[in-house]
């Protein structure tokens, strides 16, 4: 579905991903995982166009998406959480649902996203600021998922959230995919990661270091600590 063969990229003379290989076929949550700054945030970026390429390409469902304009791939019905939940916090709750529409949204649109969550739907006419960390995260998952997207690109989403509430956005993402929506994972939560994801890269310096299965994962924990020196 989604295809990464041996791309580089990068800002400016600092070249980031250094040949970097990862696939999420049709259905599957895949994660992404590695210490800070080793170019996982840089790859999400290159695959929605935000970061340029330099080498190799990006497939998805057999169409080059490094060759279209960056604001096309959205219509491609990819869906991007950046990193930090970048909701606009002087807008209300419905206006940052609506962004990426072209017209008033549908009730056959804005129904689902009631129906997963509950929370935005009573706060519809509030600021998004006032959200808390955990409600803008699921704000910036439905402002996605309003275009019924077949992929959702989701970085970090449970960074600074409280515990208390990262069990209930793992379970909404499993859920969302169990739907039918492909993932690509960034995450640095491994047992939240290894609860959605049923495959699992590990990138180390711009290039995945490490292929391998969550159930791998689970039985082997040393792993983990080798590449993200963290212990489960
Ligand atoms: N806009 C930018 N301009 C220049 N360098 C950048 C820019 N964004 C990121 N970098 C650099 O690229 C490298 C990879 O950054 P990236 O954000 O992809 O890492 P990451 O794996 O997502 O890290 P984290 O886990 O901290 O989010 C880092 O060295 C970072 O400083
Ligand atoms: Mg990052």
């Amino acid at each position: 579905m989604l295809k990464l063969e041996n791309v580089c990229a990068g800002y400016g003379k600092s070249q980031v991903l250094q040949g970097v290989d990862l696939e999420v076929r049709p259905g599957e949550a895949v994660a992404l995982l590695g210490r800070n700054g080793v170019g996982k945030t840089t790859t999400l970026r290159t695959i929605m166009a935000l970061t340029p390429l330099s080498r190799g390409t990006v497939t998805f469902e057999g169409e080059r998406l490094d060759a279209l304009p960056g604001h096309k791939i959205p219509r491609r019905r990819i869906g991007y959480v950046p990193q930090g939940r970048r909701i606009f916090p002087k807008l209300s709750v419905l206006d940052n649902l609506c962004l990426g529409l072209t017209r008033a949204p549908t009730e056959d649109q804005l129904g689902p996203i009631f129906e997963r969550f509950p929370r935005l739907k009573e706060r519809l006419r509030q600021a998004g600021g006032t959200l808390s960390g955990g409600e803008q995260q699921m704000l910036a998952i439905a402002r996605c998922l309003i275009v019924k997207p077949k992929m959702l690109l989701l970085d970090e989403p449970t960074e600074g959230i409280m515990p208390k509430l990262v069990a209930a956005l793992r379970e909404e993402i499993r859920s969302i995919n169990e739907a039918g929506v492909s993932l690509l994972f960034v995450e640095q939560n491994v047992p939240t990661a290894l609860a959605v994801c049923s495959r699992v890269y590990i990138m180390e310096k711009g290039v995945i270091s490490h292929e391998t299965t969550s159930a791998d994962l689970r039985a082997n924990p040393d792993i983990i600590h080798r590449y993200l020196g963290v212990s489960m």
